[in-house]
């Protein structure tokens, strides 16, 4: 609860005068009371207000108070209770006190004495949610730690060397905004982490979000937070996304997918580093970082109108493009034999080596889902296998790329291999013109044409 807000007051008394009474004296003061004479009162004011406190009297006619307490203990978990009890009650209290009431006051009681039960309460309720942003924050910390350890980055090839090198730039200018780009599955995400963690902001959060797993209509309170009962659900104070990143890094996955109307907030958060929750209009600053991902091409999401170009200028300061896997064969080996091991260890089968015709496999296979994909058919090879040796038949891959690149080579080089065709046939006709142009099934004439284009004698030995 932050200092600015009122605290709201709900009297539940079946005295009247004694509810106008209180009322009254907090007219003054910082909070906002509602007043009730019945249960059935009581409970639809706790429905429709966000009340932060309850001053319930356990003896209300037709209804045991010590109940009323258990359910909207129950029902409220962030709402305080303080129970009022006649003389010589200490049994009720007791069992008040036992069900989670907060204070008690006995009546009659002077102002003074609910003043400072109140305050007390009040205090309570603001370390309370200090508390559970706290707590919110810790389990982000938490989970980044686990998440380091997931941040290895195996490569060999020069375009991943360059990658590399980029991102130690990105880590070595903690306030200018990356964009990775690059197919799923190339470790985009990854980079990002490596980034964070070698940067000056390596204390603070990396907070990952995929907006597009985010409902359209609590987008803009996860990005900016909200203040309390400014929408339905609405029940607490909250920080947003920009907030919990102050001084730390904001991985914003899939930002082509962000939704065009959120475009112009975060552009404005990200030049101003200045937000206001949703229902506010308190400005909050906060120091971020945002590194952006995405698997489509975004120049033509711009081009298409999904994207804000001076957004896309915003994010890309630095861009980072990671190639995909079967653009860099020579990365396929290190990786494997870090996934081997990885896997290995994981599933205690420590002797495990990989046969060589399983490396002339995978460089001929396409990997369309990129290094993701060649680290979950090592898992599953290494958990399905039953010796020691891991063979190609743990690895049911279809060789696509060899096809494909012969289908290229033959295409392209057309030149080249008529040139050997030809050298072919004329060695198996020792050089007897006419048997070759028939071998070649073409005429004489022809046969000369090439031979004089290729510069081949007629004793040409290759
Ligand atoms: N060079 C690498 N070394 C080690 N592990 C890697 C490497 N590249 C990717 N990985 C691993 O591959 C998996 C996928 O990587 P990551 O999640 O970073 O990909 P991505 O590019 O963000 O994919 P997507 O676009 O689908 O979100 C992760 O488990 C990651 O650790
Ligand atoms: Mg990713």
């Amino acid at each position: 609860m932050a200092p600015r807000d009122k605290i709201k007051i709900l009297i539940l008394d079946d005295e009247k005068q004694f509810t106008e009474e209180l009322s009254g004296f907090f007219l003054d003061s910082d909070y906002e009371s509602f007043e009730a004479n019945t249960a059935a009162e009581g409970k639809k004011i706790l429905i429709n207000h966000e009340i932060d406190l309850l001053i319930l009297d356990v003896r209300l006619p037709g209804v045991n108070g010590l109940d009323i307490l258990k359910e909207v203990k129950t029902q409220y978990s962030n709402m305080e209770v303080i129970i009022i009890s006649a003389h010589g009650d200490m049994d009720t209290v007791i069992k008040a006190m036992r069900l989670g009431a907060f204070d008690y006051l006995r009546k009659p009681f002077r102002y003074i004495d609910i003043q400072i039960a109140i305050e007390r309460t009040q205090k309570y309720l603001q370390l309370q949610r200090r508390l559970k942003q706290m707590e919110e924050r810790n389990s982000l910390i938490s989970k980044n730690l686990e998440e380091k350890i997931d941040r290895q980055f195996i490569g060999v090839s020069p375009q991943i060397l360059e990658v590399f090198e980029q991102a130690i730039t990105a880590a070595k200018y903690p306030e200018a905004n990356v964009l990775i780009t690059g197919e799923s599955g190339t470790g985009k995400e990854n980079i990002a982490r490596i980034i964070h963690y070698s940067s000056m902001r390596k204390d603070h959060v990396f907070c990952a979000v995929n907006s597009s797993a985010i409902s359209e209509t609590l987008l803009e309170s996860e990005f900016f937070g909200h203040k309390k009962g400014s929408f339905t659900g609405a029940i607490n104070d909250k920080m947003g996304f920009f907030e919990v990143c102050n001084q730390g890094t904001l991985f914003l996955d899939e930002i082509a997918d962000m939704p065009f109307n959120l475009q112009a907030k975060i552009l404005r958060a990200t030049e101003e580093k200045v937000i206001t929750r949703v229902g506010d209009t308190n400005q909050i600053h906060t120091d971020f970082r945002i590194i952006s991902a995405t698997n489509h091409d975004i120049e033509s999401r711009v081009e298409e109108r999904k994207f804000r170009l001076d957004l896309l200028h915003r994010l890309n300061t630095l861009h980072i493009h990671i190639p995909a896997l079967r653009e860099r064969p020579e990365d396929i080996k290190p990786l494997l034999i870090h996934f081997v091991d990885v896997y290995a260890t994981r599933f205690s089968k420590p002797n495990i080596r990989v046969s060589e015709e399983v490396f002339d496999l995978l460089l001929k296979y396409d990997f369309p889902g990129n290094v993701r994909e060649l680290r979950n058919m090592t898992e599953r090879a290494i958990i399905l296998c039953k010796g020691n040796l891991l063979g190609i038949n743990d690895f049911p891959v279809k060789p696509q790329k060899n096809s494909t690149s012969e289908e290229h080579t033959e295409s392209v080089n057309l030149k080249m291999n008529e040139l050997s065709l030809i050298q072919k046939a004329l060695k198996r006709s020792k050089y007897n013109h006419q048997a070759t142009a028939d071998a070649l099934g073409i005429h004489r004439d022809a046969l000369s044409r090439k031979m004089k284009k290729y510069n081949l004698t007629s004793k040409n030995e290759d």
